[in-house]
């Protein structure tokens, strides 16, 4: 029987050319979205990275996928740990996303300091975030250069701190647009 950690695999036809790739690339510049942290504790040891390819899938169950690149060191430690955690970050944690985007100071990158908490899991819990999932990895899909994670959510937690976004190449945060009457 298959183990529910199994790896599937998306067959995509081949690229149109560095043409397209350009074009996807600029577009996808528009899609603005919420900064979070991906981390993950257990046997692969302790990893942690940027990354905007979050979205929610199934509030029954609560369920969320992720979409990291397969080279990052975070993929595979997700795979072998079973487990991973998304930590929306606030707009206070703009260092923490350059940090773990690994565009600092290279002496410092990756620092899990001992504010840092855990849920369930054990993986780790940034206690400035807007909200944080921890989550056990149900399913993943190779696609392309990314590997899907499907995780399903075994705790949550929110705050009323302001969450990072990140579009056209900056960070920033979202404000209200006067609504039309
Ligand atoms: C705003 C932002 C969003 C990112 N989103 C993703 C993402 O969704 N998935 C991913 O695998 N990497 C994402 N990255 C890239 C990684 O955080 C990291 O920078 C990249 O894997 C390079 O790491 P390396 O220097 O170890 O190769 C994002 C980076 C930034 C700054």
């Amino acid at each position: 029987m298959a183990s529910h950690t199994d790896l599937h695999r998306l067959e995509l036809s081949p690229g149109s050319g560095p043409e397209i790739r350009q074009r996807f690339i600029a577009g996808m510049g528009k899609a603005t979205a919420a900064v979070t942290l991906v981390t993950t504790d257990g046997t692969a040891g302790r990893f942690g990275q940027t990354v905007t390819a979050m979205m929610s899938v199934s509030a029954d169950p609560p369920t969320l996928v992720i979409g990291l690149f397969r080279g990052a060191p975070v993929a595979d430690a997700v795979r072998t740990n079973q487990c991973f955690a998304v930590n929306i970050l606030s707009t206070e944690d703009m260092s923490v996303a350059q940090n773990f985007a690994g565009v600092t100071d290279p002496s410092t990158r990756y620092k899990f300091g001992p504010e840092w908490k855990s849920l369930r899991t054990g993986s780790p819990i940034l206690p400035t975030a807007a909200a944080s999932f921890d989550c056990h990895a149900e399913q993943f899909l190779v696609a392309g250069s990314h590997l899907l994670i499907v995780g399903r959510v075994v705790d949550a937690q929110a705050s009323e701190a302001a969450t990072l976004i990140y579009g056209a190449r900056s960070y920033g945060f979202s404000s209200p647009l006067p609504f039309p009457l």
